[in-house]
């Protein structure tokens, strides 16, 4: 097809920026850093408006019918997210302040019980700094060791050498489902099934991958999998920790306090079981309810169809940013699995560039976006970054090309 014709066919079909306020307030903004958090449609900040307008109480704590309609929110959000990611019940959905907090809970409630002196934790080599620094930690408190599976040229991960790294001492592999610097989407599946051959716990960092693709995780087949409702069109400060239900009874409490005790006693407590163990004190109820709505929000308009119109953005972008001289895709040249760009230009500066593209109100990030090993391993300090999102537009990109192409006269490059 005519990459005319598909430019047309896609911003008729997908041209839903009038659903996100901050985008029809700021017409003028190129919004280019979905990675980092997504922008909110209307829907969701209405959810939030209402909970509080309408349902304001606190949940599982009053026989009251406004209590009750509180926790009938909850455990409704709840619902949402398992049956989104294809969980086998919601009691295996446990809500964190985001992907950081639900990988910590799996490094410190689950693994480090786990881990004796000499055993082995196996992660991704560009994994976000969330998904490296808590097992660091508990490696450190067991003597434990970390492995990296390495990362080759084109930015994917080398599976062909996880066999080669598993020793009867790995007790997790944990992993991104997509990077956010590279663009690369990994093969969970084929990974779960090399690990559980050897009966090591898979843990995915769903971070970036669950508002662009289909997530099932009984088909990943993966124990832990872990998201931020923030870069899923929904709000920030809450966050999904999905843990396989035969994990979460030899689980320790990661917070403890109220909500989460079945009885208190002077000299000791005895916990709930279920979800509820991890989540003491009280929720964001109206961010879950938030976050619930982002995820029918994404559905309605149908994940297939975000897909298709994320692929097609991403093949646009692919062919403009290619053409331009002195610029680096870090990552795959060509078919990049995910709306995730980084690139530096040659003799200028990440943040001199997205300082200028600023300035033409375009917004990329720039940096080594939590993942500093990433950038030592393509030899580099820092990437500008443009991540797109399902609001995301052809004139977008074409606005982007053009204050690339501007930047680089005005350093005469
Ligand atoms: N994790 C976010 C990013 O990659 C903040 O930009």
């Amino acid at each position: 097809m005519a990459k005319s014709l598909l430019k047309e066919q896609h911003t008729e079909s997908l041209n839903i920026k009038a659903d996100f306020p901050l985008l029809v307030r700021q017409p003028s903004l190129v919004y280019l850093d979905t990675a980092s958090t997504s922008q909110k449609p209307q829907c969701v900040i209405d959810a939030l408006v209402s909970f509080y307008e309408t349902s304001n109480a606190n949940a599982h704590r009053g026989v009251y019918k406004l209590s009750n309609k509180a926790s009938n929110c909850l455990e409704d959000a709840r619902s949402c997210i398992a049956s989104y990611l294809g969980a086998q019940s919601e009691q295996e959905i446990i809500f964190t302040k985001g992907t950081t907090e639900s990988l910590n809970i799996i490094a410190k409630s689950f693994l480090k019980n786990r881990l004796n002196s000499g055993d082995r934790i196996l992660l991704g080599g560009a994994e976000h700094h969330a998904n490296i620094v808590p097992w660091q930690v508990v490696a450190r408190e067991t003597n434990s060791v970390i492995d990296y599976i390495p990362i080759l040229e084109d930015g994917s991960l080398d599976i062909s050498s996880i066999e080669k790294l598993i020793s009867p001492k790995t007790k997790i592999i944990s992993i991104a489902h997509t990077s956010n610097i590279l663009g690369t989407t990994n093969a969970i599946k084929e990974i779960t099934n090399i690990a559980h051959k050897y009966s090591i716990p898979v843990a995915v960092d769903g971070a970036q991958s669950v508002s662009h693709q289909e997530i099932d995780i009984k088909e990943l087949d993966c124990d832990f999998f872990t998201f931020s409702g923030h870069k899923a069109y929904g709000p920030m400060g809450i966050g999904v920790l999905y843990a396989r239900s035969e994990y979460l009874e030899e689980m320790s409490p990661f917070l403890t306090g109220g909500g989460m005790i079945e009885e208190v006693n002077l000299d000791h407590s005895t916990y709930v079981s279920g979800p509820q163990k991890f989540e003491a004190g009280t929720l964001s109820i109206a961010d879950a309810h938030g976050l619930a709505t982002a995820i029918q929000y994404i559905q309605n308009i149908g994940l297939d169809k975000v897909a298709n119109h994320e692929r097609s953005l991403t093949e646009y972008a692919e062919q403009k940013l290619n053409k331009i001289e002195g610029l680096n895709l870090i990552g795959p040249l060509s078919n990049r699995p995910a709306p995730i760009f980084s690139f530096t230009l040659d003799g200028i500066h990440p943040h001199d560039i997205a300082t200028i593209l600023d300035d033409q109100n375009i917004a990329v990030r720039a940096g080594h976006h939590c993942s500093q090993h990433t950038m030592k391993r393509f030899n580099i300090n820092a990437t500008i970054r443009a991540s797109f999102g399902i609001y995301t537009t052809y004139s977008d990109i074409d606005a982007l090309v053009d204050g690339i192409i501007y930047a680089k006269k005005l350093f005469n490059k």
